[in-house]
């Protein structure tokens, strides 16, 4: 079974008097395990299409399904169990919680879901991100690629068998880029999990298993990654 399966996906924003359609048709399927990547230049509506695919916002018309599951439609009490169990979010512009330290925004999503052993889950990622030594750091004592590999560790605490990640290196200098880069496919391998990243970077692309290509709003052609038939 597809773990993600978007149908004649459509979404329209209403701006001053007008419509404007961002996304225009989109289909695709994806399967447990994928790597897939997302191209396309900026305003192309990369962005728009995760929060739809992730759940954060309705299209239009046509309909998300994950594990079989539609999520379209679906009011906000039957969406956040989903997402809290199913999906991790991994931001460009990190979205930590500025109050709390590290290891309390790892541990956060899991005390949502009444996981008693959020803290030891939540010690154990930091160890594996490197950033053990800076549990009780709070975000602004840590630098971009550290904030990330905190947020990387959020999107994880749950286990998701969904990742989602919106161009997470896009702050980034390439050093720290390729770290989190890296840490992301590991946790992403060693969890099972289903990784659908946004990137306009080519070298994050070459190590995807599939990357589709949106292009004014519309899903365009789609490039074989290393695991794939090349063209
Ligand atoms: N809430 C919104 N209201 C109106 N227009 C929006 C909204 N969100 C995005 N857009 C427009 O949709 C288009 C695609 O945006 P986005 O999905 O953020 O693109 P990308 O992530 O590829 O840069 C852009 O033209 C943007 O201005
Ligand atoms: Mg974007």
């Amino acid at each position: 079974m597809n773990i993600l399966e978007a149908r004649n996906l459509n979404k329209t924003y209403a701006v001053e008097n007008r419509r404007i359609t961002v996304l225009k048709d989109i289909s695709l399927s994806i399967t447990p395990g994928e790597f897939v990547v997302i191209a396309g230049s900026s305003g192309s509506g990369k962005t728009t299409l995760l929060t739809l695919l992730s759940g954060l916002d309705q299209p239009s018309s046509g309909r998300v399904t994950i594990q079989g599951q539609e999520i379209t439609g679906a009011t906000e009490d039957e969406l956040a169990p989903i997402r809290n169990r199913m999906i991790g979010f991994v931001f460009q512009s990190f979205h930590l919680v500025p109050s709390m330290t590290a290891k309390e925004n790892i541990m956060f999503p899991a005390e949502i879901m009444g996981k008693k052993d959020a803290e030891q889950i939540a010690s154990r990622l930091l160890k594996r991100v490197g950033l053990a030594d800076r549990a009780d750091n709070m975000p602004s004592q840590l630098s971009g690629g550290e904030k990330q590999r905190v947020s990387l560790c959020r999107a994880m605490v749950n286990q998701p068998k969904l990742l989602f990640a919106d161009e997470p290196t896009g702050n980034l200098d390439s050093k720290n880029g390729n770290i989190v880069l890296s840490q992301l496919i590991d946790l992403k391998t060693e969890q099972g999990a289903t990784l659908i990243l946004v990137t306009h970077n080519p070298d994050i692309a070459k190590a995807a298993d599939r990357v589709l290509t949106i292009e004014d709003g519309r899903l365009d052609r789609e490039i074989s990654g290393i695991s794939g038939q090349g063209p």
